[in-house]
């Protein structure tokens, strides 16, 4: 049976550090806020911002939201940004996404000033991250390098398999790992929908990392004997026996990959916190940047 990496554990010990570093700011007179906007009322959307804002209140750092309908013109989402941008008790700023009209979302990504970008979505962090420069770097991803780094699980040198090819995991994911640095330093492939003989990939890897939004996608038979397996998804699945009408499950058959792998993430309890607590962290990196200090 697999070892569970506990990201749920992990958050809450890099949390905590976090709290700490927000009591020294607040000594300071800085306190770090976090602005969200929320649009539409997608249940999932709705749960990860309240989620977030929380988790903003349990680390000392000051949260606002914003919520507008689902029909929201383009120009008031602007506006909402541009607010954002020019509030000096903001640092950092997220717009969740998916937004209900995803053709909107490569302007209003543009939109958000690159220094309050804690998201790192802005092409700006985007190419800057590319380049191994400093820069926001997205939080799923990030959170990722972390349960890896705190697992005392190398990626240098191991074959990563991503599994998904979005602009929020698997891409950031891949340059990461590629890149010349600690938790880089692996050789990576990514597979996406249409990869041909995904297992034939899967079954390479040293460490897998689905990212693909549906249940079950990853099996026993497609991964070897030992791996690591990072699941990222977060699916609700219907079931009657529950309170609320379904349940939370990742992109991993869990029950039968964890036979076989070495080391797995659970759903819900791993990549998900670890997430948040990034977005906490990139938050605070905003504010010790907007002040100058130390
Ligand atoms: N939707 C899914 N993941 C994320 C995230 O990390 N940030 C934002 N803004 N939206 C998301």
């Amino acid at each position: 049976m697999a070892h569970i990496l506990d990201g749920k554990a992990i958050s809450e010990e890099i949390r905590a550090e976090l709290k700490t570093r927000v009591s020294e700011l607040k000594e300071k007179d800085i306190i770090p806020g976090l602005a969200v906007l929320l649009v539409g009322d997608d249940p999932a959307s709705r749960s990860y911002v309240t989620a977030k804002e929380r988790a903003c209140e349990e680390a000392g750092i000051y949260s606002c939201e914003v919520k507008l309908p689902a029909t929201a013109t383009q120009k008031e989402i602007m506006d909402v940004v541009q607010r954002f941008n020019a509030d000096d008790q903001i640092n950092g700023i997220l717009v969740q996404l998916p937004l209900p009209d995803s053709a909107m979302e490569e302007a209003v990504i543009e939109a958000i000033d690159p220094d309050k970008d804690v998201d790192g979505f802005h092409p700006m962090n985007v190419g800057r991250m590319m380049m191994g420069m400093p820069a926001f770097v997205p939080c799923t991803p990030n959170g990722i390098l972390h349960i890896l780094k705190r697992s005392g699980i190398e990626t240098a040198g191991a074959h990563v398999v991503v599994i998904g090819r979005s602009n929020i995991v698997g891409r950031p994911m891949i340059n990461l790992l590629s890149q010349k640095t600690e938790l880089g330093n692996a050789t990576v492939t990514m597979c996406h929908t249409r990869t041909k003989n995904m297992a034939e990939f899967t079954r390479q890897a040293d460490i897998v990392i689905a990212a693909v939004g549906w249940p079950n996608t990853l099996t026993a038979d497609m991964i070897k004997e030992g791996a690591v397996v990072i699941d990222v998804g977060v699916n609700r699945v219907e079931d009657s026996t529950k309170k609320r009408g379904y349940r939370l499950c990742g992109d991993v058959d869990f029950e039968t990959v964890a036979e076989k792998a070495s080391a797995i993430t659970p759903v819900p309890g791993g990549v998900g916190p670890m997430t948040i607590t990034m977005l906490l962290s990139n938050t605070i990196e905003s504010a010790v940047r907007c002040y100058g200090v130390e």
